[in-house]
């Protein structure tokens, strides 16, 4: 399959590439380069232009770019939305102009609120974040609702949480260190290796029902969440550090 990745050079785009490029023939459009060695377009999300110049001969789009994290000031506030949810609109609209059928939109178990003080059943609870981040990414998953019901897209949306390089595991590896994550109550939240991942993306990039929505989380040990969805659908479940 040949597959674009829009923001695919960034924390959680340089997880997954390398193992995404051993499957398929891999585009990253991204203003900056990736760290793996495939095919580069630089340019943004947010350029219309840019996006149908990537979607030229590919079979589905993964989405993973993300806006600013200086959700604080109001430039970031605002980039954080563009490219959260303005961009997702735009890459699913050139998807669906250049005849691309499948897309997989990376998003976050931060659509909740509290996430590590409660049990979340299954994906049909209302997410209900409002800070500036879980909001974009609950809007985000409305655009994508939105594309299923007016193009026909197929849309896959991963949840994930607390994604990290496999030598890290079960420690999360995105803030430059190692960071043991804990659920309100002390319980040590294992995070989600990259090779775990990266054959969740995989398996997304093969199964096409209208919209869809998985929790991705490698914790076998709090257990706040699962992913039984994911396992029943798509096949996945994480086997990290067994393979
Ligand atoms: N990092 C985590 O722990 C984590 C957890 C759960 C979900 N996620 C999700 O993973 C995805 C990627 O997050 P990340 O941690 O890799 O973020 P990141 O900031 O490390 O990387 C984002 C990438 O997007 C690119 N980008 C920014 N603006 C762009 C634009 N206009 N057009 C194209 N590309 C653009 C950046 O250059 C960068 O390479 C996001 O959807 C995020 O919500 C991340």
């Amino acid at each position: 399959m040949r597959v674009l990745v829009v923001g695919g050079s960034g924390y959680v785009g340089n997880l997954v590439v390398p193992r995404l490029a051993e499957h398929h023939l891999v585009r990253v459009l991204d203003p900056r380069p990736p760290d793996a060695a495939v095919e580069h377009l630089a340019g943004s999300a947010l350029d219309y232009d840019a996006l149908a110049a990537g979607l030229v001969g590919m079979d589905a789009v993964i989405h993973a770019a993300m806006g600013s994290h200086d959700w604080d000031t109001p430039a970031g506030a605002a980039d954080n939305l563009s490219v959260n949810v303005t961009s997702v609109h735009l890459t699913l609209l050139a998807a669906h102009r250049a005849g691309v059928p499948h897309a997989v939109h990376v998003s976050s178990m931060s659509v909740y609120q509290d996430l590590m003080e409660r049990r979340l059943s299954d994906e049909s609870v209302p997410p209900d974040a409002t800070d500036p981040y879980g909001l974009s990414k609950r809007l985000g998953e409305e655009v994508c609702r939105a594309a299923v019901a007016q193009w026909g897209l197929s849309v896959n949306i991963l949840r994930l949480t607390w994604p990290t390089p496999d030598e890290l595991w079960p420690a999360w590896g995105a803030l430059g260190g190692s960071e043991r994550l804990l659920a309100a109550d002390g319980t040590p939240v294992d995070a989600t290796a990259a090779s775990d991942l990266a054959q969740a993306l995989l398996a997304a990039l093969e199964h096409r029902d209208g919209l869809q929505v998985f929790t991705i989380s490698g914790d076998r040990s709090a257990k706040l969440w699962s992913v039984e969805r994911a396992r029943r659908t798509l096949g996945w479940e994480p086997t990290f550090p067994r393979g």
